[in-house]
């Protein structure tokens, strides 16, 4: 497999070593200081980033590479180049890209267009890195048995959603979507492609839409902002009523198991999407999640630059 565009790319087997290398750079982050070396990694976002940008350009430097930031606009892309001549250009200079962006299908045409590896960094549709951090975090609170286990996403069916859907079922879990019907659900072409993974990993795809029925027993409650970028701002007074009984409060958490975790992907608006004694409070990992944000991107680009990542 080339390129990382969407998590549904991932084997179990592939997220296996991926994570298996996540934990060898966080013990050692120098341990591959040359894989890169002479070689420049550009990161090319027209979105925002603090997490998957600082990940993404110390991930590069300790893999011995030099990352080459360019924001949205700086690129002639923006005044009318083609993505697929953009492609062939950053091909020429660079051993791999990272991109966010707003459509799903622009970073599909970077990926077929470009003779480098393309990894998703976050689009309207998808964050699969943000998986494997999530993922490394799960597995360092419960290990890796995690039968009879229920991990439950409450809130906007966004690109969040969608990741953590498709990674749930690559890894066999039984993973819950809870979020208010219609517009705000995930899309239905993901719930489907969750389920037909499913049925080779032994995964159970449940998509509820009462968040206190989802969060009993559950051993995560994960949520995401309900604004994401580039949702439009004449919606914002609607969706943040219909969302409101998704919040993750302590009501909602005491319905889960004695040992469940709070996951967020950051940034938070506490108040909002998340209570603040449960973001600050005991059982919340968001920081570690955040730490292994550079891990496995490390790992990653570590071994699809290497043509490691054999894909599903
Ligand atoms: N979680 C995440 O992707 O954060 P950033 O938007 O700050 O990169
Ligand atoms: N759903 C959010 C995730 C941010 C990491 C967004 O797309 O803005």
């Amino acid at each position: 497999m080339k390129d990382l565009l969407r998590t549904a790319d991932l084997s179990r087997a592939d997220v296996d070593l991926l994570l298996a290398t996540a934990a060898d750079f966080a013990v050692n982050p120098l341990m591959a200081s040359s894989a890169l070396s002479n070689k420049t990694v550009a990161i090319y976002m027209t979105k925002p980033s603090t997490r998957t940008r600082l990940a993404s350009e110390t991930a590069v430097a300790h893999l011995g590479g030099t990352p080459i930031f360019i924001r949205g606009d700086d690129l002639q892309l923006g005044r009318g180049e083609t993505i697929s001549d953009t492609a062939k250009i950053i091909s020429e200079f660079a051993s791999a890209l990272i991109v966010r962006t707003y459509a799903q299908s622009d970073v599909d045409e970077l990926g077929r267009e470009s003779s480098i590896p393309v990894i998703n960094a976050l689009t309207d549709d998808d964050h699969p890195t943000q998986l494997l951090a999530d993922w490394i975090t799960i597995q360092e609170n419960f290990g890796k048995d995690i039968s009879g286990r229920k991990f439950v996403y409450l809130g906007d069916g966004n690109n969040m959603s969608h990741a953590w859907l498709i990674m749930g079922a690559i890894m066999g879990a039984h993973v819950v979507a809870a979020t208010p019907e219609g517009k705000w659900a995930p899309d239905a072409d993901v719930i489907a492609q969750a389920r037909e993974i499913a049925k080779t990993s032994g995964a159970t795809i449940e998509i509820l839409h009462d968040p206190v029925a989802a969060s009993k027993d559950a051993s995560v409650l994960y949520t995401d902002v309900w604004m994401s970028m580039g949702d439009p701002e004449a919606e914002r007074a609607e969706k943040m009523k219909v969302l409101k009984p998704f919040a993750v409060t302590q009501e909602l958490m005491s319905l889960t198991e004695k040992d469940s975790i709070f996951m967020h992907c950051l940034p938070a608006h506490r108040g909002e999407e998340v209570a603040a004694d449960v973001i600050d409070g005991s059982r919340s990992v968001v920081w570690r999640e955040a730490h292994h944000r550079r891990t496995t991107i490390q790992a990653l680009l570590y071994h699809l630059v290497r043509g490691e990542v054999k894909g599903r």
